[in-house]
């Protein structure tokens, strides 16, 4: 049976390409939703690639995870830093999920050091930009034993 792994992108990710460019890089969404899901078709998982705005969006997509997924990857974008709800939901729910960020915060503003989801999550990947998505896939399919 084939597994689903829901990939969730936090606020302001839907202007990536032209967002600070020099912080996040020249993709847009559109393009890592590409690559996220030739990556997945390599592994044999399906992916479920969204973004919303709104933290109780997210955090029902979480909530929807536990059935539906078997596996989460997720940039919580700023909620990363504010948000002790989604951390909640990340604990609530028994699916292991993986925290992506594109730049890597710890050498950004100190404001963004700190990740309320980290300790929620199984993993954490910072820093490599787009690719960043397609690691933590292939991380999630370790666990899960797809690779
Ligand atoms: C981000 C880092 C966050 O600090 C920031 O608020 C974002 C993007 C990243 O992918 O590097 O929106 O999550």
């Amino acid at each position: 049976m084939t597994q689903t792994v829901f990939v969730l992108n936090g606020p302001n990710l839907n202007l990536l390409g032209l967002r600070e460019p020099e912080v996040y890089g020249a993709e847009t969404l559109a393009d890592i939703e590409r690559r996220v899901a030739a990556r997945a078709k390599t592994l044999g998982l399906d992916v479920d690639f969204r973004q919303s705005n709104v933290e109780g969006v997210l955090i029902d997509w979480i909530h929807e995870a536990r059935t539906k997924a078997t596996g989460v990857i997720i940039n919580p974008g700023a909620y990363t830093h504010t948000s002790v709800a989604l951390h909640d939901a990340v604990k609530a729910v028994d699916v292991p999920t993986i925290e992506v960020h594109l730049s890597n915060i710890h050498a950004r503003e100190s404001f963004r050091h700190h990740s309320y989801l980290s300790p929620a999550a199984k993993g954490v990947i910072v820093g490599f930009g787009s690719m960043g998505y397609e690691l933590a896939l292939e991380g999630l399919a370790s666990l899960i034993g797809r690779a």
